[in-house]
């Protein structure tokens, strides 16, 4: 029962001992001149900012609020010089600091410093360390030297890292620094030592008034003598600097990280060596606090995350972005009635397979084809990309292409729709499974041959076709491109007429000083290889040689024969007409397998479209009229076939020759569908 008595008196004695201890310890006369504290329980100083004595007698210069700055001073001044015109007296200060960041980074540091006031709420936290501020740094009439350690590298103040030890004087602009560490004794090696490791380190500074040299030397704690080499040594003249008054202390400053930073012992002598802080006395730095944790969780864990989604937030948008450049289209408001014909590019790029070359169908004059599958519907397409500037006439040439398309004529390739890019137009056709007569026509297998019967069936759907855009649509629509490669074959072999009205897009916006043919050559009229105005008539032309090329199987413009003659199929016709031949001119892959009359009968429509003179051919109705027996064709006469082969085809093929080359836009013999 002794121990609940014994307890006060215990206690007593313990309070005295710690009072005994932390307080200022006086050591031989001046107590200005001297003074070691080895924690500050129950220290005097003078503090400001966000300084203060913790109850475990830490000197908390920084508390972790961002932005800010505390001061601590020795209360009483230093009487530096020993007489009023004398220079200043050799000193020696050491102290114990410890930075606690909860990130491997910390801001900015602290510094010691002797100034000629205590009072420093001029200064500006960050990194001017709560010691100077941008008007006053490195100005002469501050009088203020200091040791800063810093764990910043600003590039204003010419620092060499974020982690050194440097001299200053008047400014942060260190006369001399050096990189936190020490010099081990035994081999002189240097030895990092991190300011913002969490660990207590000591500092010694050191002037000496003869050598006019300041030393600043530093140690991790367990080592057990200060280190003989200095990190760094400065030759300063304090005199020079130090007013007659001064005040000792600490000032320290955060920057945008928690940080705090704290003193754990000091120590100041005049003339001789600051005294031995004992360490094993010093209070223990916070460590391991679970606030520490919580907002380690809470600054590096959310941020860190934060950045993440930030980063993701910013890749999406980049794909977003990236994607909407890559399926930008362009779209008017005159396009909400076409509505349910534009397709999306995106929904065309995914059918065609990104516009794979695999999937190319065929290069034209207007464009490259595409096969391609609809996602949704499995709706096989071809989709035409033609290159298209010009925003003129765009609206026209849409409904035109629409509304033809609409009435779903069986002789028209069916157009299911469109899309706008900037520069572009997409055209969507129906799959036409059978590709272009084109290549049954001039094809190299013979499997591909088609029979009389299907050319017949082919002829007059095309027939049909082109009366539709001639007279039946609501418009007069001119194809202007009519050749065994612009005409599809669907799964029945019927002759399908594709690129309807396209050649109209390019009258829009182009150089009316250059006459701007649209066709190919072979195909051409010769009124229209003259003056580039496309009509009906001209697309009857087009039509005759189309007839006389699927009943002859050959090209309109023959280069096979000898060297570099062109032999023109109309040439040929009429001369195995006039010769009472005309079953030569029949294809004669045919093998003789056709109707002779149904052959005549067609190259005769053939040659009468063909007239040099527009106003000699028929009409398209007429030609229908022909072909379904409604009426007779007129008979083919010696003159007109003789007038044909002279005044019509040799001027043609002059005035081809001569515009070869101003004729952009003709699509070559090769061309696509
Ligand atoms: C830090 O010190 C300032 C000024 O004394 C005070 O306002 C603030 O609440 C303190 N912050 C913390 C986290 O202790
Ligand atoms: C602390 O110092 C101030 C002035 O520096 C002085 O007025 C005050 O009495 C001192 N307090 C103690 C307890 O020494
Ligand atoms: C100290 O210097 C000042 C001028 O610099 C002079 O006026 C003064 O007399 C000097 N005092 C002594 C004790 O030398
Ligand atoms: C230094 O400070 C003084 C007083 O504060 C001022 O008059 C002077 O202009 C400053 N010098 C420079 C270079 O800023
Ligand atoms: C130098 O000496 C110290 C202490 O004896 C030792 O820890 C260190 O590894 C040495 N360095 C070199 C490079 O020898
Ligand atoms: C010391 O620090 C510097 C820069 O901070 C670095 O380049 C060097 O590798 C470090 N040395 C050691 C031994 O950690
Ligand atoms: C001092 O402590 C550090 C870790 O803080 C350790 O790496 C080093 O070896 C220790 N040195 C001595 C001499 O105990
Ligand atoms: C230091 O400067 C003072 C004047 O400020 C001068 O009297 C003294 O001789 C200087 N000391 C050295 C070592 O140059
Ligand atoms: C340091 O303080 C401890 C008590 O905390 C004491 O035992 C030891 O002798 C002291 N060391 C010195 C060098 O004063």
């Amino acid at each position: 029962m002794a121990r609940p008595n014994m307890k006060p008196i215990v206690l007593f004695f313990l309070k005295l001992l710690l009072i005994g201890l932390s307080a200022p310890q006086l050591i031989a006369g001046d107590e200005t001149q001297k003074f070691v504290y080895s924690g500050f329980a129950s220290a005097n100083l003078t503090l400001d900012g966000t300084a203060s004595v913790t109850p475990s007698g830490l000197l908390e210069l920084t508390n972790g609020t961002v932005m800010s700055m505390g001061h601590a001073f020795h209360p009483a001044p230093l009487r530096l010089r020993d007489s009023p015109n004398g220079t200043i007296q050799s000193f020696s200060a050491s102290f114990v600091f410890g930075i606690i960041s909860i990130y491997d980074l910390s801001s900015h540091g602290l510094t010691m410093l002797v100034a000629p006031s205590k009072d420093l709420s001029k200064a500006m936290p960050v990194q001017y360390l709560g010691l100077f501020n941008g008007l006053n740094n490195g100005n002469t009439t501050n009088h203020i030297f200091a040791v800063e350690l810093d764990t910043w590298q600003n590039a204003e103040f010419g620092d060499i890292d974020y982690n050194h030890v440097g001299v200053d004087i008047n400014g942060l602009s260190s006369e001399k620094s050096h990189t936190a560490g020490f010099f081990h004794d035994q081999n002189g090696t240097f030895e990092n030592l991190t300011l913002g490791s969490q660990e207590a380190m000591q500092v010694w500074v050191d002037y000496d008034r003869e050598k006019t040299q300041i030393d600043v030397t530093m140690a991790p704690l367990n080592m057990t003598t200060k280190p003989k080499r200095p990190i760094v040594s400065a030759r300063y003249n304090l005199s020079a600097v130090l007013k007659d008054v001064a005040y000792i202390g600490f000032s320290s400053s955060t920057g945008t990280i928690k940080t705090q930073h704290y003193v754990l012992g000091w120590s100041f002598a005049m003339n001789g060596p600051a005294p031995v802080i004992n360490l094993s006395m010093l209070p223990k730095l916070p460590r391991d606090h679970p606030k520490g944790r919580r907002s380690w969780v809470l600054d590096i864990v959310l941020p860190v995350g934060t950045a993440v989604v930030l980063l993701s937030l910013g890749a999406i948008a980049f794909l977003l972005v990236r994607r909407h450049f890559r399926y930008a289209e362009v779209r008017d408001n005159w396009e909400v009635e076409f509505g349910p014909h534009r397709f999306s590019y995106k929904d065309l790029y995914h059918a065609t397979g990104g516009f794979e070359d695999k999937n190319l169908l065929g290069v034209g004059g207007f464009g490259r084809v595409y096969k391609g599958v609809l996602q949704k519907s499995r709706l096989k397409i071809a989709v035409k990309r033609v290159s298209h500037d010009s925003k003129q006439g765009m609206k026209e040439f849409i409904a035109e292409i629409v509304s033809i398309g609409r009435l779903q004529n069986r002789n028209l390739v069916p157009l299911l729709g469109y899309c706008r890019r900037k520069g572009e137009l997409l055209l969507v056709y129906e799959y036409m499974p059978n590709g272009s007569l084109d290549k049954y026509l001039h094809g190299k297998e013979d499997n591909t041959i088609l029979s009389w019967a299907q050319r017949f069936q082919v002829i007059k759907g095309i027939a049909s076709g082109l009366l539709y855009l001639h007279e039946e649509w609501e418009k007069v629509v001119v194809h202007r491109d009519i050749k065994a490669s612009n005409v599809l074959l669907d799964n029945e072999m019927n002759g399908r007429l594709g690129d309807f009205g396209l050649a109209r897009l390019y009258d829009h916006g182009i150089d009316p000083q250059t006459t701007h043919v649209v066709g190919t050559i072979g195909y051409l009229a010769p009124e229209l290889a003259r003056s580039g105005n496309a009509t009906p008539p001209t697309d009857v032309f087009a039509f005759g040689m189309f007839v006389l090329e699927v009943v002859c199987g050959q090209r309109p413009v023959n280069h096979q024969n000898t060297q570099d003659s062109q032999v023109m199929l109309v040439d040929w016709v009429i001369d195995n007409v006039q010769k009472g031949s005309f079953g030569d001119a029949v294809d004669a892959r045919l093998k003789g397998r056709y109707d002779a009359g149904e052959a005549y009968f067609a190259l005769k429509i053939g040659l009468l479209c063909s007239h040099p003179f527009a106003n000699a051919r028929p009409s398209m109705r007429q030609v229908m009229q022909y072909l379904d027996g409604e009426t007779e064709p007129p008979e083919l006469s010696f003159e007109v076939l003789t007038l044909m082969q002279n005044e019509g085809f040799e001027p043609y093929v002059i005035s081809y020759s001569v515009s070869t080359t101003s004729i952009g836009t003709v699509s070559q013999l090769s061309g696509g569908r």
